[in-house]
């Protein structure tokens, strides 16, 4: 029973590897000129100082960035591939996206909703939010997928690694597994299981209501499950391992069953992936189907030291529990691609010039000629992929003979155009990071309306 930390790594793998790597973990935190822990276990600085920065096995504890406060909202997902920015260019402008998006989505129509898409040999599709909560309720209506070694997931989680999950294993789509974790701590024996009508074919809303002493999953207002802190209580270590730091959403389709990963987890997502399922070869990707999701948020622990409104911040090491976090006016955004918490606004790399550096710049330099002409040949196709999608037929899925092979060649391309996408994403971040010496807004913007224009 292994639980989502794994589609992090399966994730981390859809970038694009250059040269060496730096890793940490719980005995080895990252060094001073690449400060900031990922959540893939991997150094870096820019948009490694963002996101799911894991302040505890980074250089120190101003590494990460702050992470913005929570704030209610309710999206609907309709045509809202274009509202989303890359993960891997934004720079913490809060107010420039709530959610930000890895992988492949396509606007579908029909439904009002977004596909989070997986092709053929891909790590899949990951949403997040931009804010976290803590602590607050989530609530989410989706289509799950489906079919041995898929995986759809929706979690809470933090930069220590506490999480929350609600994960759909796509060989049993009349379940739906619940679990936890505690700071990243592998304890296999939490999951329970929901039961719950068909999660493929129908939309239902699953929620998880996350306060301070305990938690409830929810399907279709239904409690399915709760958990109260105090049941957490390990009186070795005297600790409540209990999922309490400011955590923000993931949504995500993942192969849980590639060949390539861990027998366990293979065995746990029901078993290798069939990559030549009709869903590959008539609609071109596995996929989930995200409609709406609400956040309610809640008041922090009382007693919470507060110096402002504005974000979440970690000021002491101390167990990495709820009272090492305070509410600060911290700068949330970096103002350079080479910006870190410790200096947000580092416009050249501190000195050290790692073999690590140098060897990922002089690669995705050799890497940016194809980067233009893939871009601008996907540009186009991009337009009339996304007509033909929301003229197709009424389901991802063919649903008659002449539909099937509209969907099936429009399915097809969109498959391609991803596949060879994903990739120059990627480097086209990287190569902007090099580039650039100086963040110009107005480039950024063009970038991000690149990048998200050309996944549709
Ligand atoms: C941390 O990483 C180091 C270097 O890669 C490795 O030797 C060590 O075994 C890792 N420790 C853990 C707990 O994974
Ligand atoms: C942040 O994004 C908003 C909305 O897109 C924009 O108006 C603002 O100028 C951006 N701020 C910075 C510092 O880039
Ligand atoms: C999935 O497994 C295939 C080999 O079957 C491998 O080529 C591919 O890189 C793996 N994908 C991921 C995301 O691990
Ligand atoms: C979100 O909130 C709106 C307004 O209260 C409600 O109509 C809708 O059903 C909610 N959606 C979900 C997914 O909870
Ligand atoms: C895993 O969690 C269960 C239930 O909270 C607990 O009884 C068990 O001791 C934990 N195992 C470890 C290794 O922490
Ligand atoms: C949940 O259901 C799966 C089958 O879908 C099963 O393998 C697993 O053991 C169940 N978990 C629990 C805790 O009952
Ligand atoms: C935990 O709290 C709940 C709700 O207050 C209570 O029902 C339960 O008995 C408590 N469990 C323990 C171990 O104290
Ligand atoms: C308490 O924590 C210790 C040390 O991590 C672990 O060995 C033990 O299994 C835990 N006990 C429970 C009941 O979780
Ligand atoms: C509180 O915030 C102000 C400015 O935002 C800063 O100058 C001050 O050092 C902070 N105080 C503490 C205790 O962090
Ligand atoms: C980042 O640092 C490198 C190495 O000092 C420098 O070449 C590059 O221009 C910097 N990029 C930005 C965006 O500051
Ligand atoms: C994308 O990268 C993967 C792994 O690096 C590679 O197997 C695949 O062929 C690449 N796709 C394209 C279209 O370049
Ligand atoms: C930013 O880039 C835009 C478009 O390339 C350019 O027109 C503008 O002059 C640049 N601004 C600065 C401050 O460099």
């Amino acid at each position: 029973m292994r639980g989502s930390l794994f589609y992090l790594l399966s994730l981390a793998t859809l970038i694009v590897k250059t040269g060496a790597v730096t890793t940490c973990n719980a005995t080895k935190s990252c060094p001073e000129d690449l400060p900031c822990c990922s959540q893939g276990g991997e150094c870096g600085k820019g948009n490694y100082c963002l996101g799911d920065c894991n302040p505890s096995f980074s250089f120190d504890i101003d590494s990460c960035m702050p992470v913005p406060v929570c704030k209610d909202s309710s999206t609907k997902f309709n045509g809202y591939s274009s509202k989303m920015l890359n993960e891997y260019t934004y720079l913490g402008n809060v107010s420039s996206a709530e959610w930000l998006y890895s992988g492949n989505v396509i606007d579908y129509d029909d439904e009002e909703s977004l596909i989070l898409a997986m092709p053929k040999n891909s790590g899949g599709s990951l949403l997040t939010s931009t804010r976290a909560l803590w602590y607050g309720k989530v609530s989410v209506r989706m289509k799950a997928s489906h079919l041995a070694g898929v995986i759809t997931a929706m979690t809470l989680f933090s930069g220590v690694q506490d999480e929350i999950d609600y994960e759909f294993v796509g060989a049993d789509i009349e379940k739906v597994q619940t679990n936890y974790y505690w700071q990243g701590s592998l304890n296999w024996t939490n999951s329970a299981n929901i039961t719950v009508d068909d999660v493929f074919d129908n939309y239902h809303i699953y929620e998880i209501d996350w306060h301070e002493d305990h938690i409830t999953w929810s399907v279709d207002g239904v409690v399915g499950r709760t958990l109260f802190k105090n049941d957490t209580y390990n009186s070795t270590t005297k600790e409540y391992r209990f999922p309490q730091t400011p955590s923000k959403v993931h949504l995500s389709i993942w192969p849980g069953g590639n060949a390539t990963n861990a027998p366990g987890t293979i065995a746990w997502a029901g078993g290798e992936i069939d990559w030549d399922s009709t869903d590959i070869t008539e609609t071109g990707y596995y996929y989930a189907i995200l409609n709406e999701v609400n956040v309610t948020c809640y008041d922090p622990p009382s007693g919470t030291k507060k110096n402002g409104t504005k974000a979440y911040k970690y000021v002491d090491t101390d167990g990495f529990s709820e009272k090492s976090v305070m509410i600060t006016d911290d700068e949330v955004m970096l103002g350079s691609y080479n910006g870190t918490g410790n200096d947000p606004m580092l416009t050249t790399s501190i000195s050290v010039s790692s073999s690590s550096s140098s060897s990922s710049s002089s690669s995705s330099s050799s890497s940016s000629s194809s980067k233009t002409s893939s871009h601008s040949s996907s540009k186009s196709s991009t337009s009339s992929s996304r007509t033909t999608s929301s003229s197709s037929s009424s389901t991802p899925r063919s649903s008659s003979q002449s539909s099937a092979s509209s969907v099936t060649s429009t399915g097809n391309r969109a498959a391609t155009d991803i596949a060879s996408q994903s990739n120059s994403s990627s480097s086209s971040a990287t190569s902007s990071q090099n580039n650039a010496s100086v963040i110009n807004v107005t480039n950024l913007l063009t970038i991000f309306s690149v990048i998200v224009g050309y996944l549709i």
